[in-house]
This record gives structure tokens, C-alpha cells and sequence, in this order.
């Protein structure tokens, strides 16, 4: 089993590693797991050139590991805090580059996009209490869709200000894990 996660916090010791750690944790033994840090390897952002419309391909390269990772994986992960509702910058430039997957499957007409299936899951961390992920779920829901990738659950770590571990946590993990047994 591939894993691939997509990491978007600064700093890898903080909350939304933690949470990480605890997710992995929780992974079959066999998991081979692979990550890639937003903000130390970050993507060139999209500027809309249109390249990929034509070719499926973007005409900046500094992603061709990534894709290549993102193709060979069985689950793929998204760990990320919550910016102002959103995603840090990096991780949000990553997604906006996956516009070639949306055009190999939309202009291009191929369906799937990318062969093997994948399972996914969202790890959100947020300062504030209440529903902070709202925005960052609807955009990792879309992005899952053109690559082939059912969304499979979220765990939501809020109010991380008062910076202790929840230990209802470790079930919510636990239950969105039980899909990759279906
Ligand atoms: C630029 C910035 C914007 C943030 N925006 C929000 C927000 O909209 N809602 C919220 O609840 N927390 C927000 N936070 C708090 C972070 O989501 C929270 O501290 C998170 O746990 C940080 O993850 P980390 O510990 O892995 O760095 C923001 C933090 C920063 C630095």
C-alpha cells in the first residue's frame, strides 16, 4: 500500500504533524509512506497559461516527481492547517497545478484520469473551535474528484490555541481508517 501525504504546514513538529503521526500510526504495517512538505518543496503557482489544455501537461516541471508519487499511490493523504478558512499558500499553489488533471479529464476528454484508484482522507488543524475546514473540504473534495480518489473521511483537530491533544481524536481516526478495510 502507497501512501502519499500531502503536507501543508510550516513546520513539521507542530499540531497538524502531530496529528499526522497519529493518523499514521493507525495505517496497516505494510504502508509505504512517502511525504511531500508544501512549504520546503514549493510548486510554481498556476498562472492560467492553458499549456495543459493542449498537452495534459503543465510547461513548469518542478512537479514531475509529485505527479508521478500522486499516480503510484493507493491512499493520499491532505494534512494541512486551516489559513484564514483556506490553505497556507504552498499547499493551495499544489492544488491549483492539479488544474492538468481537471483539463486531461474535461478538455481532453480522458476519464480516468489518472489508473489506479485511491483511497483519501483530509487532516485539518484549526486555531478556533467550531467548523473551520468548511471551505478547505469542498476544495479537497473537488480536487479528489479528477484524480480518481474516493473520499474516504476527515478528522478535524479544532482549537489548537488551548494546544492540547484531544484524545476523542484517536477514534475519529480509527473510524475513518475502518474504510480502507471496505
Ligand atoms: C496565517 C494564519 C491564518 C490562520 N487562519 C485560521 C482560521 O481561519 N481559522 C482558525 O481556526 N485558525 C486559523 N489559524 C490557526 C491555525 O490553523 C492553527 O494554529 C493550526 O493548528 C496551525 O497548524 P500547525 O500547528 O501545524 O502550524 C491561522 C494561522 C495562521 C498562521
Amino acid at each position: 500500500m502507497r501512501v502519499l501525504v500531502l503536507f501543508g504546514s510550516p513546520k513539521r513538529d507542530r499540531h497538524t504533524g502531530e496529528l499526522l503521526d497519529a493518523f499514521l500510526k493507525q495505517l496497516p504495517v505494510q504502508a509505504h509512506v512517502e511525504e511531500y512538505h508544501c512549504f520546503s518543496s514549493p510548486l510554481v503557482p498556476c498562472d492560467g497559461c492553458g499549456a495543459c489544455d493542449v498537452q495534459g501537461q503543465c510547461r513548469h516541471r518542478d512537479g514531475d516527481v509529485l505527479w508521478d508519487q500522486l499516480e503510484q499511490a493507493d491512499v493520499l493523504i491532505v494534512a494541512t492547517p486551516i489559513y484564514f478558512m483556506s490553505y497556507p499558500a504552498p499547499m493551495k499553489a499544489v492544488v491549483d497545478r492539479l488544474q492538468r488533471y481537471w483539463s486531461i479529464r474535461f478538455v481532453l476528454g480522458k476519464k480516468p484520469t489518472i489508473q489506479r484508484p485511491k483511497k483519501g482522507f483530509l487532516l485539518t488543524t484549526s486555531g478556533s473551535e467550531g467548523d473551520q475546514a468548511d471551505v478547505v473540504r469542498r476544495q479537497t473534495r473537488m480536487f479528489f474528484s479528477i484524480l480518481n480518489t474516493h473520499f474516504c473521511g476527515e478528522v478535524d483537530w479544532t482549537h489548537t490555541d488551548n494546544g492540547r491533544w484531544d484524545d476523542a481524536l484517536e477514534s475519529r481516526i480509527k473510524e475513518a481508517i475502518s474504510c480502507l478495510q471496505e
